[in-house]
């Protein structure tokens, strides 16, 4: 399709900046918003990229479907990127916010996408798949990190890394079940109401513009406090650091998203998982020492022996379906991600500080 109404919510966010920007270059004529409730600390910052580009602002709650109402108008296109992100939300006691967000959210974005005839794009995740089984997975000690077995037990997992036949079954995060959840009621829209939708279950993103905090942006987190100073822990698995994330640059997932939404008709109901893959992979003593390598400093890191709530020691994506069905593949190298987070935290890093992040 060639969109000519696009909405992104979650749209001062990483991803839905990236997203809303990437669509501006992309398809010129449209129209294109950015709704977010700038719940997100430095969310605000995106604001003045967003409007020199000419996307439009909207300041609203995803929680509201009064909020989203307005907006249906010429609207062709909604990616949904709204959410509340971390994997350790609700586990406080009070997981109201990620609920209603992440999935009531959904809710409203498919009601608003129904009754405006448009196409859903979803933000999914790699924390759909469940926290127990993945830290099930044969592994083995590749010196300075850990490695996918080559013979495993379970289906949908190869040292290429893990497919979209890993099993569901089992408890994934509060987060995780959220957009799980929503995964499944987009496919009942899909079905009940003609709805056009795709899903991408993604891997660790990174990349320029993400507001990385404890929780949420690994690979941000590690570049900021190695240019800003702080210590940082090795947690669980023995305190090695050897747990390995795939990290996808957020202008390949943008290369993607547009490819899917030229060729909608092509690639509608479908689920991909999308990541960086193997070859964009790294650990975090391996992301320790690329920082280092980047910035010429060295700061203190202590091993913590308890694992993390909700933490699993390895996730790889398996781009192979993806990869079939789009020809898409991800064409930065971690080196490239952290050098390129390292250049944006320095330009700004008045800015970022001002805004707490
Ligand atoms: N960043 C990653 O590594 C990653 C990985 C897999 C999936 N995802 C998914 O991608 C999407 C975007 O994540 P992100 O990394 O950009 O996170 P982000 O926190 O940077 O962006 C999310 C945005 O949603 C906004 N928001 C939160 N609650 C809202 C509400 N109630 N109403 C309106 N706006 C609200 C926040 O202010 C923020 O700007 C999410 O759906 C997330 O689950 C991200």
């Amino acid at each position: 399709m060639t969109p000519t109404g696009i909405l992104v919510t979650g749209g001062a966010g990483f991803v839905g900046s990236a997203l809303a920007l990437r669509a501006r270059q992309a398809w010129p004529e449209a129209r294109v918003t950015a709704f977010d409730n700038l719940r997100r600390r430095g969310s605000e910052l995106n604001l003045p990229r967003l409007r020199e580009a000419g996307v439009q602002f909207v300041h609203g709650d995803i929680r509201s479907p009064a909020d989203l109402a307005a907006l249906a108008h010429g609207l062709d296109l909604l990616v949904e990127c709204s959410a509340e992100p971390s994997v350790l939300a609700g586990y406080d006691g009070d997981p109201s916010y990620v609920v209603d967000t992440n999935l009531g959210g959904t809710v409203h974005c498919l009601e608003l996408a129904r009754r405006a005839g448009a196409a859903v794009v979803f933000l999914s995740t790699s924390r759909v798949y469940p926290i127990a089984t993945l830290n099930a997975i044969a592994t083995t000690d590749g010196g300075t990190r850990c490695e996918i077995a080559p013979v495993q037990t379970l289906p949908g997992v190869s040292p290429a890394g893990i497919s979209e036949d890993f099993p569901l079954a089992g408890a994934r995060s509060i987060y995780g079940a959220t957009k799980l959840a929503s995964e499944l009621l987009i496919t009942e829209y899909r079905e009940a109401f003609g709805l056009r939708t795709l899903v991408n279950r993604c891997g660790v993103i990174a990349g320029p513009w993400q507001m990385g905090k404890v929780d949420q942006g690994v690979f941000s987190l590690w570049m900021s406090r190695h240019l800003a100073g702080g210590t940082l822990t090795y947690n669980g698995w023995s305190g090695e650091g050897k747990q390995v994330r795939d990290l996808l640059h957020v202008d390949d997932l943008a290369d993607l998203v547009c490819t899917q939404v030229a060729g909608l008709d092509q690639f509608d109901g479908e689920t991909f998982n999308v990541g960086g893959g193997l070859g964009c992979s790294l650990s975090l003593q391996e992301t320790t020492r690329l920082c280092q390598e980047l910035t010429g400093r060295r700061i203190t890191i202590s091993p913590v022996p308890d694992v993390r709530t909700a933490d699993v020691k390895l996730y790889v994506t398996d781009n192979a379906r993806v990869t079939a069905a789009t020809g898409w593949a991800p064409r930065r190298s971690p080196a490239t991600v952290l050098a390129d987070i390292r250049d944006w935290m320095t330009a700004h890093a008045v800015d970022l500080r001002r805004a707490g992040v």
